[in-house]
C-alpha cells in the first residue's frame, strides 16, 4: 500500500507521516531527505556555493545519488536514515542552511527526476507512507490514499520558529513569516512538479490542531476509505 502526504513547509506532514507510518507498521519514506542529502552532498563534499544549486551538474549528481554511494535504510522504527560512503550523514540533514540548499537544489529539473526515479525503486515491494511535496501529484499519482496536509502560514511560521529555537538558533516571527514565503513561493512557482493539492487528496488544516489529532484524524478518513483491516 502507498499513502501519500504532501505539504508546505512547516505543516507537520513529515512527523504526521513518522507516526502513522509507526502506527501502521509500514515505512516511512521522507522525500525531504533525499533532497536534503543531495544539496549536503554537494556543498560539503564538492564544495558548490549556495546560488550553484539551482543548476548542479547532471555527472555530480549522478555521483552522489550512485546507490554504491548513497545508501536509503528503514530502521526498527519505521523511520529513514541515509548513509553515503557508509557514514550516517542523516543528523546533518536538519541545518537552517540545509532547509534553504534543499529548497534551491530542489528546483533543478535533473535533481526532480532522478530523485522521483529513486523512490520509486525505494518504493518497490514496501508498504509506504510518502511524505513531500509532489507525492501524490507526480511520484506516485496512483497512491492508494492521497492526503494534503497545511495550515495557515503564520502557524507554520511559528512551528518553523520553535523548531529552529530548539536548535539554538533563534529568529523574529517576522523573520520567520519571510523564510516560510520564501520557501513556499519557491516550492509553488517551480516549473517541474510544483507543490500543489493532488486532484484526488484528502485536505486537512492542521491550523488549530496538534500532530496527534491530525493523526487520527488521517487514520478516520482511512478506516472510512477501508484501507485499514
Ligand atoms: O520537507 P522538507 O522541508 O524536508 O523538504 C526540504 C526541501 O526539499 C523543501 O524546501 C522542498 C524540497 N522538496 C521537494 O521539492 N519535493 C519533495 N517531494 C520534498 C521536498
Amino acid at each position: 500500500m502507498i499513502i501519500t502526504i504532501d505539504g508546505p513547509t512547516a505543516s507537520g506532514k513529515s512527523t504526521t507521516a513518522t507516526l502513522l507510518a509507526q502506527k501502521l507498521g509500514m515505512n516511512h519514506l521522507n522525500s525531504g531527505l533525499l533532497y536534503r542529502a543531495l544539496a549536503y552532498l554537494l556543498l560539503n563534499k564538492k564544495q558548490y556555493g549556495l546560488t550553484d544549486l539551482y543548476e548542479p551538474l547532471a555527472r555530480d549528481v549522478s555521483f552522489f545519488l550512485d546507490p554504491e554511494r548513497f545508501l536509503v535504510s528503514f530502521g526498527k522504527d519505521n523511520k529513514m536514515s541515509i548513509l553515503y560512503a557508509q557514514e550516517d550523514i542523516t543528523p546533518f540533514l536538519k541545518d537552517e542552511i540545509i532547509d534553504s540548499a534543499a529548497s534551491m537544489v530542489s528546483t533543478n529539473a535533473v535533481v526532480r527526476q532522478k530523485i522521483t526515479d529513486l523512490q520509486r525503486v525505494l518504493a518497490q515491494e514496501k508498504d509506504i507512507v510518502l511524505d513531500g511535496r509532489d507525492a501524490g501529484s507526480n511520484v506516485f499519482p496512483h497512491a492508494d490514499v492521497k492526503f494534503y496536509v497545511t495550515a495557515s502560514e503564520p502557524i507554520r511560521a511559528v512551528r518553523w520558529q520553535q523548531a529552529m529555537a530548539k536548535k539554538g538558533i533563534n529568529f523574529s516571527l517576522l523573520e520567520a513569516i519571510e523564510n516560510i514565503k520564501e520557501r513556499d513561493s519557491r516550492d509553488q512557482n517551480r516549473k517541474i512538479a510544483p507543490l500543489q493539492i493532488p486532484d484526488d487528496a484528502i485536505v486537512i488544516d492542521n491550523s488549530d490542531d496538534s500532530i496527534e489529532q491530525t493523526l487520527l484524524e488521517i487514520l478516520e478518513c482511512l478506516k472510512k476509505k477501508g484501507a485499514l483491516n
